[in-house]
């Protein structure tokens, strides 16, 4: 089969319906790339996203829109296209109750071990634009203070390298860190002006220390090898609200748990759709 190449001019063109056979062939992929599940009720949101993409290759017809991330040259383009449909929603201390259940119950015991000099590890799996995983290092530095000093560490991934690239940034507007603790906020973030002047928080040093961005599909290849981190030390706590998460962290923990046993003492918590 001879491979798709898109080749009108970007532009303004007017992009044809979707029909539900070019949903479907759109969402399978989504699925087969990303685990995500695409209702039927997401097909206008699909067509809104994916259009821009359309326009900016210059194609006018989902069905050449399907023909091209279906072949090999697409490959590229089924990133953008991963990109453009995975949904980023997050904000610091989103849903409240799972980070007090951290600072009461799951942190603690962790904290503990680390001062006996075990590492510890806690994995923000679909951590989007950082917000989660900057809570959770809030988290553990309001319990202690000398966490930077132990061997505690934050993975934060995600399959999307546009949303990671913000995590590592770590720069907020500042009325997004209104849910957070003030003098946790104050301690911890930096106010500095934005492009346009705007009201900005940067992270600090002991924060961006207890974290570790990295691009990663839950449903890909396990791109760490064993004597990378984080396969070297036991996972203390997985977190995640990515919709295929729970099957697929079943999937990749008993590989970590074959360099140490890890399985008995990962948690996971509860998805709460996205993705
Ligand atoms: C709704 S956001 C949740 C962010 C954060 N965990 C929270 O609860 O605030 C879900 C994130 O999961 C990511 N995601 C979806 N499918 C994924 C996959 N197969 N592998 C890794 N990340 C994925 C998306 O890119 C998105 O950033």
């Amino acid at each position: 089969m001879t491979a798709f190449v898109p080749g009108g001019p970007p532009g303004r063109q007017r992009i044809e319906t979707m029909t539900s056979e070019e949903f479907g062939r759109i969402a399978a992929l989504l699925r087969a790339e990303a685990g995500i599940v695409l209702a039927p009720q997401k097909a206008s949101m699909a067509h809104a996203r994916l259009a821009k993409r359309m326009r900016a290759l210059g194609l006018a017809s989902y069905r050449e829109y399907c023909d091209f991330i279906e072949s090999r040259a697409g490959a590229a383009e089924r990133r953008e296209m991963l990109n453009a449909l995975t949904t980023n929603v997050t904000r610091f201390y989103r849903e409240p109750h799972h980070f007090e259940e951290l600072r009461d119950a799951a942190l603690p015991p962790l904290i503990e071990a680390a001062r006996k000099g075990q590492p510890a590890r806690i994995w923000s799996a679909g951590c989007s634009t950082g917000e989660e995983p900057y809570t959770i290092a809030m988290t553990i530095l309001s319990l202690a203070q000398d966490a930077n000093e132990l061997d505690i560490r934050i993975l934060a991934t995600d399959i999307n390298p546009l949303v990671v690239e913000t995590g590592r940034r770590g720069v907020y507007p500042a009325e997004a860190l209104e849910p957070a603790p003030k003098p946790l906020v104050g301690k911890y973030f930096q106010r500095m002006a934005g492009d346009g002047g705007e009201d900005m928080l940067s992270a600090r040093d002991p924060l961006r220390q207890l974290i570790v961005f990295r691009e990663l599909n839950l449903m890909g290849p396990w791109p760490f090898s064993r004597s990378t981190w984080p396969v070297r030390a036991p996972l203390g706590m997985v977190t995640s609200s990515v919709r295929p998460s729970l099957k697929a962290i079943r999937r990749v923990v008993p590989r970590m748990a074959s360099s140490r046993s890890i399985s008995s003492r990962a948690r996971t918590s509860t998805p709460r759709g996205g993705g």
